[in-house]
């Protein structure tokens, strides 16, 4: 009877070393300390044991078997438990060191590359880069450069109005171009000024393959002693050659701006003979210059205006201009 239960208490532990999930573990449970397991079939035998002292011995030796057995089960229990945790974490862990070690790079979007090229072309030609807000006063945006209230001009500019508390309505717009900043650049310190002013500005305009509502340009304003129209068309020669390259060349058109006199549109010729309409220009009005606080009898300047996003297709042959600001990153990722 010792024997059997030193057999059974034995082949119970050999199980138990061998189990591998906390299923196997479950079932042995059930198995080895149940009613039908081993040491309960032994314990049935005790009865028919010859003498007490037998009986005592090999209750003794059962009992401390089967804490052996439960002690085995529980340890294991543990042990598994454990080490499945572990694997579950391991498991449900993000492995981010693929990401760490080779980031992604964006890149500049279109606009920006052509806005930081006309800069750094703008720059190397002596001027200096202005800014002004994107909300502006009716006054920087219209009234100073030459275009009071009830101006025909204005209707030009489909203008989006902004309310504010404590602000009349209709006297705070987003800018319409980049023009007031040729107004605040005056205002903000004496000639000579040579600056270009690249920003968002906004129309209220259907969006289609060549409108946006929001939309960028670049504003130029020279004013020193003795300008002319001469300075002006070198400078948007020079412009032309340094950012399109030696290939290309420029023309003036009459035209009308209420801000310059005489006013004239420039346009681009391609080396395979296309013309390409980029933007307005001319002498700044003698109002205009009044109006930054300058004497127009002492001092003389130019100014011109043009697209960039426009810009920014031409040169990647981009066919609607929506597509550059929908965010899809198959079409960012081109450029
Ligand atoms: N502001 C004008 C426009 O948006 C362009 C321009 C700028 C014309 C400077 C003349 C001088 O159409």
């Amino acid at each position: 009877m010792i024997d059997d239960i030193r057999a059974a208490r034995e082949a119970a532990l050999e199980r138990i070393a061998a189990a591998a999930t906390l299923d196997d573990i479950a079932a042995l449970d059930t198995q080895l300390l149940g009613k039908r397991g081993d040491l309960a079939q032994l314990k049935t035998r005790l009865g028919s044991l010859g003498s007490v002292d037998e009986r005592k011995a090999a209750g003794q030796q059962l009992n401390e078997a089967t804490a052996a057995v439960a002690s085995a089960l529980a340890g294991t229990r543990d042990e598994l438990g454990a080490a499945e945790g572990e694997r579950r974490i391991a498991a449900e862990r993000l492995d981010l060191t693929e990401h760490v070690a080779r980031p992604r790079r964006g890149r500049p979007h279109l606009v920006t590359q052509a806005q930081e090229r006309l800069e750094d072309v703008f720059v190397g030609l002596g001027f200096q880069i202005a800014e002004g807000p994107e909300v502006e006063t009716d006054w920087h945006n219209f009234e100073a450069l030459n275009m009071g209230e009830g101006h025909p001009a204005r209707s030009d500019f489909d203008t989006l109005f902004v309310d504010h508390a404590g602000a009349e309505p209709g006297r705070t717009v987003l800018r319409t171009h980049t023009s007031p900043v040729q107004i605040r650049a005056m205002l903000a310190g004496a000639p000579p000024i040579y600056i270009v002013a690249p920003g968002r500005v906004f129309r209220r305009d259907t969006p289609d393959a060549t409108h946006m509502p929001v939309f960028h340009q670049i504003e130029g304003l020279v004013v020193d002693r003795g300008i002319t129209l001469a300075h002006l068309a070198g400078t948007i020669e020079a412009f032309t050659k340094a950012f399109f390259g030696s290939g290309f060349s420029s023309r003036l058109r009459p035209s009308y701006f209420p801000f310059t006199e005489p006013s004239a549109e420039f346009d681009i010729r391609t080396p395979s003979g296309d013309w390409l309409e980029l933007g307005g220009s001319g002498m700044v009005h003698p109002n205009v210059l009044r109006a930054g606080g300058i004497d127009p009898e002492q001092w003389s300047g130019f100014a011109f205006g043009f697209g960039i996003d426009r810009m920014a297709m031409e040169r990647h042959a981009v066919g609607d201009m929506r597509e550059m600001f929908t965010g899809d990153i198959r079409f960012a990722e081109q450029f």
